[in-house]
């Protein structure tokens, strides 16, 4: 390989690889998804991103600074990088795919990042009247759920899914949201914004 094919990774590719990321990891500061923000990774010691609960231990005592010669070790094969790491992503093969990759996380650490299309979570305070629920009934094996938009479904309780999401992007206090494939199709997810809500928003309510 030539020095000049060696040299810069290119950003603006580089965030085009990171949809590869994009399920797990966002690059919007404070945004913790499977895994940690990326926003200021660069030059950070691992697993210290502030906010990010689910570091494994490995990660945790790891003696590594993010930079060019770590991020290219780690993104080529994470568990042998970091025996034990909960990032269950098998790396990527290619060297100028990395460099790449590495080239748009220093920009977007620098404030400097070409914009990727942007992945990660909805912001669940903007949902559509189809996706606001306004009541969970429970009877039998049955959950009806009603929306905003005036729709009421029948869902059969073990195809309907509770979960929470207590960030700036999750729903507000009282306001549960109905996500995935919403209401249409045989099943969904209810997102709250607190663990109590949950059981205190479903009545039970037989026809
Ligand atoms: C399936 C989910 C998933 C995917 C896909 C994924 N990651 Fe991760 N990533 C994680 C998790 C979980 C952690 C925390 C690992 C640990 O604590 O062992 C992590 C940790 C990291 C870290 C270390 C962060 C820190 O705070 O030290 C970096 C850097 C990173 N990922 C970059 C990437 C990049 C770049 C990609 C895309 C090529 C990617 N990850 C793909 C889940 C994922």
């Amino acid at each position: 390989m030539t020095l000049a094919a060696h040299a810069a990774g290119d950003p603006k590719r580089g965030a085009q690889v990171f949809r590869q990321c994009m399920a797990c990891h966002s690059v919007a500061a404070g945004e913790q998804m499977t895994g940690p923000s990326l926003a200021h990774i660069w030059n950070r010691k691992a697993g210290s991103v502030e906010g990010f609960l689910r570091y494994s231990d490995p990660m945790k005592r790891a003696d590594v600074v993010w930079n060019e010669a770590t991020l290219d070790q780690w993104l080529s094969n994470p568990a042998a990088f970091l025996p034990g790491t909960s990032m269950t992503f098998p790396g990527l093969k290619q060297s100028q795919a990395r460099q790449d990759l590495i080239a748009y996380l220093k920009a977007v650490a620098g404030g400097k990042a070409p914009p990727a299309q942007r992945g990660g979570k909805l912001d669940l305070r903007k949902a559509p009247p189809e996706g606001q629920v306004t009541s969970i009934k429970h009877c039998g094996d049955t959950y009806t759920v009603d929306t905003a938009d005036g729709r009421s479904q029948k869902v059969w309780e073990f195809n309907l899914r509770f979960k929470t999401d207590t960030s700036k992007l999750g729903p507000a206090p009282g306001k549960p949201v109905v996500v995935g494939a919403g209401m249409q199709g045989d099943r969904a997810s209810i997102v709250f914004a607190t663990p109590k809500e949950i059981s205190e928003s479903i009545k039970h309510a037989c026809p």
